[in-house]
């Protein structure tokens, strides 16, 4: 039988692994520069942590948690990172600690979906979520990171779509009007929507069957149920957008898949990519209700996350990655010792560095060593003799002998003046 991995989860293979890298940095820069820092929870967590914050009838809970028995206890492979935060949130009191918390992380998630491109079952996101601030001036901020993030990474065909829940009972309000609105044409709702019909009727607005789409479109509007304090919360969010110049469309029909949001709520939807039905980049929201519930005190909070693999499916690579900064050559057995003698001193000064030990001719080994992407070639042949090694840019193609005593740092210096000049320092290297 033939091993291969699981469905819906993908190796990342080193070469892919250096995008990944700069998005990962990105990313990190972009959440410490508002003042976030990391969290690192674990993957498990117990089954009922998910099924009461995430919600008993959300897709996630219903049919996409990875969960098992092991020593007489439900344990569940997170499928967001959220609910994981908020519990180390009221775990560690934290609360009691600062008044105001900003923390981010980055990692593995799993849901049982059915694979697509954009949709695996185990995918990666990086989030934010501040814990402490009710206002909606930190949702503005929040919502400009991220806009301010895919600005930065060369994403700009993207819309950001915005909407509130409301607080209090406005949700059950809303639920009641579309119990209302859509009983009378249960029939015509796909088989799901008529499940969630009288469990979650918000669901409905969310589902991506045509079906569905058609019968919501009459559908009342949140809008009009929002009391006179989270409507005001909703202008002023909308006010600090504006303010900020982040473009944004109010969208009502805007719910979300998981059960614990309240007030704002956003999504940043890719208008350029080849995602399909995938193209929403980021979501994210208020959930000021969850910490309370977790047993914590009445701390209100918001949050995002964006799926790294979408992003990128969509994020241009011209600036592709380079290859080792010095690709060394010995062509004898003379060189071979140098070659290591000459890449241990390289590594000490930050260059790094690899070691052609398979030989052959000098043609064959400068063209692997133009397909690795190598800015510089360090050739080891019968120069050795004389004390010396021949030094090849491969961006300019200019050759020149250098002393084996002191090589190393003139090539360290070659390399930090060639990465500061724009013209030898981004030769692209291609798809790869
Ligand atoms: P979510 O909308 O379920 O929200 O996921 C956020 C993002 O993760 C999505 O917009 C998408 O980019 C990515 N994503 C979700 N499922 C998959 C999948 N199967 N394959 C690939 N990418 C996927 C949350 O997870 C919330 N915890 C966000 C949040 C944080 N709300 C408040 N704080």
């Amino acid at each position: 039988m033939e091993l291969r991995a699981v469905r819906g989860m993908n190796d990342i293979l080193p070469d892919e692994v250096e995008h990944w890298h700069r998005l990962e940095t990105a990313f990190r820069r972009h959440a410490e520069l508002h003042g976030y820092a990391e969290v690192r929870t674990p993957l498990l967590e117990t089954t009922a942590l998910f099924v009461r914050q995430i919600g008993e009838t959300t897709d996630v809970v219903e049919k996409e948690m990875y969960s098992f028995e092991r020593h007489g206890e439900s344990l569940t492979v997170r499928p967001e990172g959220t609910a994981s935060a908020a519990r180390a949130y009221v775990e560690h009191q934290i609360a009691a600690k600062e008044p105001v918390s900003r923390w981010y992380y980055l990692g593995p998630m799993f849901r049982g979906e059915r694979p697509a491109k954009g949709r695996y079952r185990q995918f990666y996101q990086a989030g934010c979520e501040l814990y402490g601030d009710a206002g909606p001036l930190c949702d503005a901020e929040m919502i400009q990171l991220v806009a301010g993030f895919f600005q930065d990474i060369g994403i700009s065909a993207f819309q950001v779509h915005v909407n509130s829940l409301g607080s209090g009972d406005t949700r059950a309000r809303y639920r009641e009007a579309l119990l209302q609105y859509f009983t009378p044409m249960r029939d015509k709702l796909s088989e799901d929507s008529q499940r969630r019909l009288d469990k979650n009727p918000l669901r409905i607005l969310d589902s991506k069957s045509q079906a569905d789409k058609d019968a919501a479109v009459g559908a009342p509007s949140i809008t009009s149920l929002l009391d006179e304090a989270d409507r005001e919360h909703f202008e002023r969010l909308c006010h600090h957008l504006t303010v900020l110049g982040v473009p944004f469309v109010v969208d009502p029909t805007l719910v979300r898949g998981l059960d614990y949001y309240t007030r704002t709520l956003f999504e940043v939807r890719a208008t350029e990519s080849d995602l399909g039905a995938q193209n929403t980049l980021c979501g994210g929201g208020r959930y000021d209700g969850m910490i309370e519930s977790l047993g914590g005190p009445k701390v209100p909070a918001i949050g995002f996350a964006m799926g790294l693999e979408r992003i990128l499916a969509t994020m241009p690579r011209t600036a592709a990655p380079r290859g080792p900064g010095a690709y060394l050559l010995p062509l004898a057995a003379e060189g071979a010792d140098k070659a290591l003698l000459l890449a241990r001193e390289l590594r000490a000064l930050g260059v790094t560095t690899e070691i052609d030990g398979r030989g052959g001719k000098l043609k064959t080994m400068l063209g692997r060593a133009e397909r690795r992407g190598a800015s510089i070639c360090v050739i080891l042949g019968d120069e050795v003799s004389r004390g010396v090694v021949s030094v090849k840019q491969l961006a300019t193609r200019t050759q020149e002998e250098l002393s084996l005593d002191g090589a190393a740092r003139i090539i360290a210096d070659r390399l930090r003046m060639s990465a500061a000049t724009p013209a030898s320092s981004a030769e692209p290297r291609g798809n790869r």
